[in-house]
């Protein structure tokens, strides 16, 4: 890549970081930019529709977990860890988890917004959360789907073959085999008109801004559970973009898919271990890159078009 293109892509990335409002306006005037929301174009729906029909049901008892609820304590204790015990996370403690990054609390409204236990832009809440599950009690190990209307999980595909999802999960993480040695692999994508119905032109930033929230809250989540997670931002785009499909096929170097923002949460072990080299995903042509945009479902709201009128709550 010449200088001139990097320095180019670098300043868009520079330009995403500033307002857009002004940006824009300075660009092309704004005078007369309506949002759909604000030319009254229908909503989308809040969340997406299940793609199978036998959901599973989350346990909420979460008064039985005995975590630790000190804020001071769980900021202290908050931490990056990179090396697991495998021993199974129970189906509770991976309920905690999903209800502390995604968990809805109240529907506003006819279906105008969920208010969850993290915030975000609008209330639009453009995310949606899949696993990769490996150890956890109760659950057969493949990838999942959350259903956060109904807090349930909904199987996409299982995989028995131990060593086929760990292939997996280490393609979708840029090789970083220590996390794909992790219980459970959270991967968050978007539905961009969820957000841009709102924000139309100005929602992209929000998105990002969003999407920390949720990383934070698994953080937490996780320090209050004596689990150990870590944030990832190396990811294979290739393979992430197929992640919101039912995946037809585990096998195979780039046959399998999973989409970005991945985090691993499971138990650390407690004394610190080597930490992973840089150079391996490089090896890959997979650049340690801090903060990556999510994986898109659908080119502005396609997907939403395909689901409207059929989201539960
Ligand atoms: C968005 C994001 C992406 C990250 N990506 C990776 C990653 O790909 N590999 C990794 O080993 N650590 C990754 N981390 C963890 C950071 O390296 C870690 O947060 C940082 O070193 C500070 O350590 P601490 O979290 O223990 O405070 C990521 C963290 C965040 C928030």
């Amino acid at each position: 890549m010449d200088e001139k293109m990097i320095q180019e892509i670098t300043q868009r990335g520079r330009d995403f970081l500033k307002s857009q409002d002004t940006m824009e306006m300075e660009r092309n005037g704004l005078e007369g930019y309506q949002t759909d929301q604000e030319l009254k174009r229908p909503q989308p729906p809040l969340v997406k529709a299940p793609m199978t029909d036998s959901p599973i049901d989350l346990p909420r008892d979460f008064e039985n977990l005995g975590m630790e609820d000190n804020l001071v304590q769980l900021l202290l204790k908050r931490k990056s860890s990179r090396v697991y015990t495998q021993e199974d996370m129970s189906l509770l403690q991976l309920s905690f988890l999903l209800w502390g990054t995604q968990g809805v609390k109240d529907i506003r409204g006819k279906s105008y917004a969920t208010l969850r236990t993290v915030p975000a832009g609008g209330a639009r809440h453009p995310f949606e959360t899949y696993l990769l599950v490996r150890q956890v009690e109760g659950l057969v190990p493949g990838m999942y789907h959350y259903l956060p209307m109904t807090h349930q999980l909904e199987l996409l595909s299982a995989q028995e073959d131990p060593q086929a999802l760990l292939d997996f999960a280490e393609e979708s993480l840029c090789g970083q085999r220590w996390a794909a040695k992790a219980n459970v692999v959270f991967y968050w994508s978007f539905v961009p008109y969820r957000s841009e119905w709102r924000y139309g032109i100005f929602a992209h930033k929000l998105i990002m801004a969003d999407v920390g929230h949720v990383g934070e809250n698994l953080y937490l989540a996780c320090a209050a559970l004596g689990l150990g997670t870590c944030g990832i931002g190396a990811y294979d785009q290739a393979t992430t973009r197929r992640c919101a499909t039912r995946p037809s096929s585990w096998t195979g170097k780039r046959s399998t898919w999973s989409t970005p923002r991945p985090w691993a949460p499971s138990r650390p072990r407690t004394r610190a271990k080597r930490r992973p080299s840089t150079a391996l995903w490089r090896s890959r042509g997979c650049k340690m890159r801090p903060l990556l945009p999510l994986c898109m479902e659908g080119e502005r709201g396609e997907r939403c078009a395909a689901t409207r009128g059929k989201e539960h709550g």
